[in-house]
């Protein structure tokens, strides 16, 4: 299983001798540059002309428990981990939290040299929103750590997507932050544009609630075209093996996003009630599916304390599960549709839902980026804060803040309004604590499951 990696090297090895016998300066290239950017068209992900699925898992040996750790800043732990990757045959890696203060050349390097893709949540649990208090947490502070990690992948061709967000609405109750999720999209968008980088995809990762996952998909694609997002990814677990295509319900989900006019993947899936054997990937990866869907990552590589991972780390030893094998012969059984799959080559845009019971947003404006966050469009975001600066989501304040709304049309950020900053002193409870929700949403399937068994 070392044997990939350990021929990546002895490739990289026997290039650089080579062109020291050819007399020239010795110049090892960036094993990277072979790999070919993703593109968007329409509703599906592109690799030069080919679609492309994603085939893939989430990545954070760690978790979101404790201290934070970035996985792709420690070359020890992606070279123990990158031939498992490579064993199960996946395309992409999903990690959740980095460092944006340390370079990730040689992880990301490695990941490239092994044909992976990174998508990647721009937020850490220092540095997101607060769904207790949007307002005051989307302030320049935040805006500022999410530039800068933004800075530090932008130039890697195997970084796919950023995610700006990951289940900031977790609940019927709080669709009140859908403003400002889209804001910080919106700002990440122009950052990418204002900063020459190429276009990279951004969208958000949208917890598994019946009653707004949806709506939210709408949302986050209506509107001007500066306002859209790139994608829309769904957490979803309502696939529990033994099950089908009808069964856990994947029918209708299909239906209900049927016509949606921007890529959308499982940010994460992979019901635990009982032993995974992976039937979704034949589903998933199945033109039943493909027309809408683009694939998805299974939740999650390591055994962490909510009992999702494919294989157990111990130092750097790694030992596969059983549903490790599981997963790895359901990907290698379903290749993709041949052709585009059923995709659609036009991006229409939703209609933005309209405020009711389930959907608390009043209109279709969207706060202004803050003014001191605005500048880093021309200046740049500088030298980002890591996993342990003092946090964002209290540094809102009259300088931080956003004063204002930009009219939906407006194709424009700036601020066009002046209102006084509020500040208030209430609990601050992080937006990012996606383990946590994780483990709710399996509770939550495990009874779904348990009663209809009954
Ligand atoms: C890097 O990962 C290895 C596991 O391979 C671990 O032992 C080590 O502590 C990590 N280093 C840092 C700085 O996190
Ligand atoms: C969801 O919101 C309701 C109120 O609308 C609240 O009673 C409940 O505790 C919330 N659940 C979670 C998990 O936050
Ligand atoms: C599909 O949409 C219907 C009607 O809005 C809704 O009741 C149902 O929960 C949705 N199903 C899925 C799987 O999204």
């Amino acid at each position: 299983m070392r044997q990939s990696s350990a021929s990546v090297v002895l490739g990289l090895a026997w290039f650089a001798v080579q062109v020291a016998a050819a007399g020239t300066p010795v110049l090892v290239p960036r094993a990277s540059t072979t790999i070919t950017p993703i593109t968007v068209t329409g509703n599906a992900f592109y690799q030069g002309s080919e679609r492309f699925y994603i085939r893939g898992v989430d990545y954070q040996p760690g978790g979101g428990t404790g201290v934070e750790s970035d996985p792709i800043a420690n070359a020890s732990s992606c070279e123990r981990d990158i031939p498992y990757f490579t064993k199960l045959g996946i395309n992409t890696i999903r990690v959740y939290a980095v460092d944006n203060s340390v370079n990730h050349d040689t992880c990301m390097n490695a990941l490239a040299a092994a044909g992976i893709y990174l998508i990647l949540d721009t937020d850490t649990s220092k540095y997101s929103l607060n769904r207790n208090d949007p307002a005051q947490s989307y302030n320049s502070v935040y805006l500022q750590s999410v530039f800068a990690t933004i800075d530090e992948f932008a130039n890697y061709p195997n970084t796919l997507a950023f995610l700006s967000g990951n289940e900031v609405i977790n609940n019927a109750s709080n669709t009140n932050c859908a403003p400002y999720v889209k804001a910080v999209t919106r700002d990440m968008k122009q950052y990418i544009g204002s900063r020459g980088y190429r276009s990279i995809p951004v969208g958000y990762s949208a917890a598994d609630v019946a009653q707004n996952q949806q709506l939210m998909a709408e949302y986050m694609n209506c509107g001007t075209n500066d306002q859209r997002s790139d994608f829309y990814a769904i957490n979803d677990y309502s696939w529990c093996d033994p099950s089908s295509f009808t069964t856990s319900g994947w029918d209708t989900l299909v239906q209900n996003y049927t016509g949606y006019g921007i890529p959308l993947f499982m940010s994460e899936y992979g019901c635990i009630t009982n032993t995974r054997t992976f039937q979704e990937v034949s589903a998933l990866y199945n033109t039943e599916m493909t027309g809408v869907f683009s694939g998805g990552l299974v939740y999650e590589y390591s055994q962490e304390g909510n009992g999702y991972g494919l294989v157990t780390i111990s130092g750097d030893t790694v030992t596969p599960n059983s549903d490790f094998t599981y997963l790895q012969s359901a990907y290698a059984a379903q290749a993709n549709p041949t052709g585009n799959g059923g995709a659609s080559s036009t991006s229409a845009a939703s209609t933005c839902p309209t405020q009711s019971s389930e959907w608390d947003v009043a209109n279709d404006d969207l706060p202004a980026i803050p003014a001191a966050a605005e500048k880093y469009m021309t200046t740049g975001a500088g030298t980002g804060p890591g996993l342990n600066g003092p946090g964002s989501q209290e540094a809102g304040n009259a300088e931080t803040e956003s004063t204002g709304t930009a009219s939906a049309g407006s194709g424009t950020v700036t601020e066009t309004a002046t209102s006084s900053s509020k500040k208030s002193d209430g609990v601050r409870i992080p937006a990012f604590d996606f383990q946590a929700f994780s483990v709710v949403v399996a509770v939550l399937f495990s009874m779904a499951g348990g009663m209809a068994l009954l």
